[in-house]
């Protein structure tokens, strides 16, 4: 069996990184990995690949920046001449970007079977480019595996019942296997100790592209006095520039280059709370019992917020500072995310061992 596996940003390395393992493991499949170079910086891909051991894309496509239609047109163009060429029996994507709808769409005209990994999450919040990724790729896709219960039943009321699979989150199979294989020395790289500080991520197109949510979340940051370590995402770097922002947030923040998933990883078990609009780091917050404030008014990671865990302030100033201080849930108990063993569980579907939901 070909698998055409379709990466482009960040958090696809790391989900592919995890679940290529699984694949190598089956000596019956093979895996070509088609790089749409949606993310591109050294730290932003490279490093992921080195570090995880991803397999090596046999294809870059190069397709750097630019707006949706410039992204998701160009990588339609190329993602079809290669599986014309390849002729793959499955198109594997992943998550909700740009690269992940371009992929749902070659397969779906192209009637090549879509594997969509992270299928069923929703915001209910079209106005975000993710949303909109999402629902289109999971109309067209023939094996939807679903990270959480919640997902499987937003599916169903879509009426997308057939092809899907609760097969629990990929990502909570990685941090356990990255996590514990870690040796990662990023906090003393940076002078941090552990649970005195506070880790930040930025990067959600609502936060960028205002320049007045920026400046509120930003102003509360500083204003919490805290120590706030802020791996900076290109997008948001660009921003902060753009709105003279940046400055003022590097003289009083700890920002640092984005950093590799294993740093990520230890930057995250240390921290005191973290702060974030990031999908995959709300989950990871919850995974190292830390408690998570996030910069959006909705999540497609609902549990974490009903469980307690979570909290949703949007740029809210008063809210990020009142969180900052008083937001101190326990986090005893999670299991919305399955047992550590959904790549297992999709590899063996996928080979036609229909032990689904
Ligand atoms: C994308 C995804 C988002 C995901 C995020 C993960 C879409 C619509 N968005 O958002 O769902 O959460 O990746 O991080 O697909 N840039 C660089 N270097 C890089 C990468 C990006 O400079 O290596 C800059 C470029 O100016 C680029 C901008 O960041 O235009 C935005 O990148 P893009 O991939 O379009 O969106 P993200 O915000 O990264
Ligand atoms: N991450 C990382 N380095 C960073 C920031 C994030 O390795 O500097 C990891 C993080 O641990 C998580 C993933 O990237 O596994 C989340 O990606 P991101 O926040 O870019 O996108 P999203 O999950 O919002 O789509």
């Amino acid at each position: 069996m070909k698998i055409l596996t379709i990466v482009g940003a960040r958090p696809q390395f790391i989900k592919s990184a995890i679940l290529s393992l699984e694949i190598l493991k089956h000596s019956n499949i093979q895996e070509i990995i088609l790089h749409t170079g949606q993310h591109y910086d050294d730290n932003m891909s490279n490093i992921f690949f080195e570090e995880l051991k991803i397999p090596k894309p046999k294809y870059n496509l190069n397709i750097n920046g630019g707006s949706h239609g410039f992204q998701t047109g160009n990588m339609i163009i190329e993602i079809e001449k290669i599986t014309q060429d390849e002729k793959p029996d499955a198109i594997l994507i992943y998550g909700d970007t740009n690269s992940t709808l371009a992929g749902a769409l070659v397969g779906a005209k192209l009637h090549v079977p879509v594997i969509h990994v992270e299928a069923g999450l929703r915001s209910f919040d079209k106005a975000m480019p993710e949303e909109i990724n999402r629902i289109c790729a999971d109309n067209v896709s023939k094996f939807l595996f679903c990270p959480t219960k919640v997902a499987v039943d937003n599916l169903i009321h879509e009426n997308i019942t057939k092809g899907v699979f609760m097969v629990g989150d990929i990502m909570y199979d990685s941090a356990i296997y990255f996590g514990n294989n870690s040796k990662s020395k990023i906090l003393e790289k940076n002078n941090l100790k552990s649970n005195e500080y506070i880790l930040t991520t930025i990067h959600r197109e609502a936060n960028t592209i205002s320049k007045e949510k920026l400046s509120n979340i930003i102003n509360a940051l500083i204003d919490s006095k805290e120590k706030i370590v802020l791996p900076l995402h290109p997008r948001t770097k660009k921003a902060l520039e753009d709105f003279d922002l940046y400055e003022k947030a590097k003289n009083s923040l700890k920002i640092i280059d984005p950093v590799g998933y294993l740093d990520m990883l230890a930057l995250e078990s240390n921290a005191k709370k973290i702060i974030t609009d990031s999908g995959g780091v709300q989950k990871e917050a919850c995974f190292v019992k830390k408690p998570c404030i996030t910069l959006r008014n909705s999540t497609e990671w609902i549990e974490t917020v009903t469980a307690g865990y979570n909290i949703l302030v949007d740029s809210d100033y008063n809210k990020i500072l009142d969180t900052i201080k008083n937001f101190n849930p326990k986090i005893t108990n999670y299991n919305f995310y399955g047992d550590g063993k959904a790549c297992e569980k999709i590899v063996n579907i996928i080979q036609g061992d229909y032990n689904g939901i």
